[in-house]
């Protein structure tokens, strides 16, 4: 993915990225500011039409959005003028399905991510937490075969994004759903990812990938437990190194610009 701009000089945002993944598989991106990895999640999604190269799910190539390909932002994107169930019902309602199968299907979704009783509440009542759940829950609603997730827990304090990380996992489980999900965070990569890219910028490609058990160990139960197993401290210590060389790679490189 190169992006050209106004001036003349060009962004390679994504150089020789290949990757293929199982149904089912649960993937997480990590790696330093401005590698590419909100570029590739839009690719993945059809927002961004790649400048080389294709995206093919399930034999078809990708050609823009699709409800096949669900997405979880940061935050900001419920629609703050309508109560919880309608912000889920959203897409079936767009489908034509009637209300009672609708109904059904939210009652369902919201019973899963631990909002039951917040249906009839405005987006604004809930908490930041809360929102998140809402919009995990408005994504399901479409039945996608893939999720993707852009930092869907990078503005919770710790607490919440502790809790919605084990969300995370029992929906992976429960649903069977083939998730990316992008985060900023060595933990959460570790912990959400069966299997982990890690990105290096300039131009924006993977570093390295690795496969992991912790995803696996956190499903139902204490993640705090699963950050003292076996292998995590380790593993963890290797990719901070990693990416730490990688971000004073960048800032030297930008004092030499200066
Ligand atoms: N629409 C765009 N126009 C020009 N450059 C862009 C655009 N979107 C992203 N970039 C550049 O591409 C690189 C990757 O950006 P991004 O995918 O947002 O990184 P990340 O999400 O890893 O922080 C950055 O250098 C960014 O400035
Ligand atoms: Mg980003």
């Amino acid at each position: 993915m190169r992006f050209d701009l106004p001036n003349g000089s060009s962004i390679q945002a994504l150089k020789d990225v290949s990757l293929e993944l199982k149904d089912g598989e649960l993937l997480s991106v990590l790696g330093p500011s401005g590698c590419g990895k909100t570029t590739l999640l839009n690719i993945l999604a059809g927002f961004l039409a790649p400048t080389d190269g294709k995206i093919v799910l399930n034999g078809n190539t990708v050609a823009g959005p699709g409800p096949e390909r669900g997405m979880v932002f940061q935050s900001g994107a419920l629609f703050e003028w309508m109560d919880v169930r309608a912000n889920v019902d959203f897409g079936p309602r767009m489908k034509g399905m009637p209300k009672k199968e609708r109904d059904q299907i939210t009652d369902h979704l919201l019973e899963t991510v631990g909002l039951a009783d917040f249906k009839d509440k405005a987006v604004y009542e809930l908490s930041g937490g809360m929102q998140q759940r809402v919009a995990l829950a408005r994504c399901l609603a479409n039945e996608p075969d893939v999720i993707l997730m852009d930092e869907p827990l990078g503005a919770l304090d710790a607490l919440t994004r502790e809790k919605m990380q084990g969300l995370v996992l029992d929906l992976w489980k429960e649903t069977g759903k083939t998730i990316i999900l992008i985060t900023h965070s060595v933990e959460e990569a570790l912990l959400l990812g069966e299997r982990l890219l890690v990105m290096a910028p300039r131009p924006g490609r993977i570093q390295k990938e690795y496969r992991l058990p912790f995803a696996e160990r956190g499903v139902g139960s204490d993640l705090r437990l699963v950050k003292k197993s076996e292998g995590f401290a380790e593993t963890r210590d290797e990719i901070l190194s990693m990416i730490w060389e990688m971000e004073e790679e960048i800032m030297g490189r930008s004092e030499d610009v200066a």
